[in-house]
């Protein structure tokens, strides 16, 4: 056998054991994902409490006001080109927009634990739209 295919037996080996154990720190059982469903939910839960006037707003505005439900706020096309920021934005940066003209306060951070429970009861609300990323 020539060296140069041991070498690559011994690199695609070396890989396979790479793979396997990565693969083995992955595992998880049905308690798990019992577990991180209903962490997942407490989230939608708390963005549900803030769209129906948790977020305390300035003048007492609140998104379900305009967004019932969340209807109208289209998560499933972003990212995409938004004329009132004038380029092309991720979801959080238009809910900041709402909170900075319709309920005049503050912007969130966008990785904060609200902005995340905004999007993540946003996108529950509209779960199971196809994506059209760009859409209008
Ligand atoms: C006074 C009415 C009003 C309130 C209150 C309001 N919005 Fe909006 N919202 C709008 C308008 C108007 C637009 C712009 C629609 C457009 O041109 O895309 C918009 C757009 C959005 C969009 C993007 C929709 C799309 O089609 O791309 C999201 C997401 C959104 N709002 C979330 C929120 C959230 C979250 C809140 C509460 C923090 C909120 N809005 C409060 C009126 C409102």
């Amino acid at each position: 056998m020539d060296k140069h295919r041991n070498i690559s037996m011994a690199a695609a080996l070396s890989l396979f054991v790479g793979l396997a154990t990565a693969g083995h720190a992955d595992e998880f059982d049905t308690e798990d994902l019992k577990r991180w469903q209903a962490e997942f939910m407490s989230v939608v839960e708390k963005g549900d409490r803030l769209f129906h006037g948790g977020l305390k707003s300035r003048n007492s505005v609140s998104c379900d006001q305009c967004h019932p439900n969340a209807t109208n706020t289209h998560p499933e096309t972003y990212p995409k080109f938004q004329q009132q920021l004038g380029k092309v934005a991720v979801l959080g940066e238009m809910i900041n927009w709402c909170i900075m003209n319709p309920l005049e306060s503050e912007p969130l951070a966008l990785d904060s634990d609200e902005m995340i429970a905004l999007q993540a009861y946003i996108h529950w609300e509209r779960r199971g739209v196809a994506l059209t990323p760009g859409k209008h």
